[in-house]
């Protein structure tokens, strides 16, 4: 196992919750300039915010993501959000295949839109995880093994992994450190048969809060947080890093 010293990348994914986008970026922003925060930090609002976060991060070193797009730059879809757009509005990342979105999208569509996200330069956090039945049978390797090799094939190395069990978020429970390590380096492994490098950062997501990330960040493998409820407060976000700085990703 090798030492890497890149920074955590820790991702709030607000999802349809409203907060302040001008106040978190600020409180955030400002924490970071004043201490040497070992993390880049990158904010998922919903999609109505996304336009009002790009303008707020203009000299920050926070980056705006959002949280789904098409697969096309423009067309007769309504409801939907053009990466192409996004990616001119200032959007550097873009979730896809989070599991609250997966019940109206099939792996194909997932892989398409990660490939539409990277021809407009959006690094796409591709969203993996068993449901509890799949963990209980003990087929999750296989499971995610199979939702990576479907979305991730083809892709720029540029793109990030959140394994993310279904049973672990919102849900305040998750699974133990060597469940973790095992599951990321399972999906460390599928990615290198699959020809990416080990630059592909595998973040862990499913009730990580200010209490439990600091047995999180340093497991093996983990070299991030994509956070749901714990990031929609400046303050406990803040927390967060706090812990962050702590450690070494390793
Ligand atoms: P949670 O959500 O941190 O509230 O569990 C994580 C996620 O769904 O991305």
């Amino acid at each position: 196992m090798s030492m890497n010293t890149s920074p955590a990348l820790c991702v709030a994914n607000w999802k349809m919750f409203q907060r302040e986008v001008d106040v978190w970026i600020h409180d955030v922003e400002n924490y970071m300039r004043g201490h040497p925060v070992h993390a880049r930090v990158v904010l998922c609002p919903q999609m109505l915010l996304v336009s009002r976060a790009c303008q707020s991060v203009v000299h920050s070193s926070i980056s705006i993501g959002a949280q789904d797009c098409h697969a096309y730059d423009e067309g007769a879809y309504t409801g939907f959000s053009s990466p192409k757009l996004l990616s001119d509005m200032g959007c550097r990342y873009v979730i896809l295949g989070h599991s609250e979105r997966r019940y109206m999208e099939t792996d194909e569509c997932i892989h398409a839109k990660a490939k539409a996200a990277q021809k407009h330069h959006l690094i796409p956090i591709l969203c993996v995880g068993e449901p509890e039945s799949v963990r209980k049978s003990s087929r999750h390797l296989d499971y995610v093994q199979h939702q990576i090799y479907a979305s991730c094939r083809d892709l720029h190395a540029d793109f990030v992994i959140a394994y993310e069990p279904l049973w672990a978020i919102g849900t305040g429970l998750i699974p133990t450190p060597k469940d973790i390590e095992i599951m990321h380096d399972y999906i460390a492994q599928c990615l290198c048969q699959m020809g990416y490098d080990h630059h592909v950062p595998i973040l862990y997501g499913g009730s990580v809060n200010s209490q439990n990330i600091q047995s999180i960040i340093p497991i093996p493998g983990v070299q991030g947080v994509l956070v749901g409820g714990a990031s929609l407060n400046s303050t406990s976000f803040i927390s967060l890093l706090k812990s962050v700085e702590s450690h070494a990703v390793i």
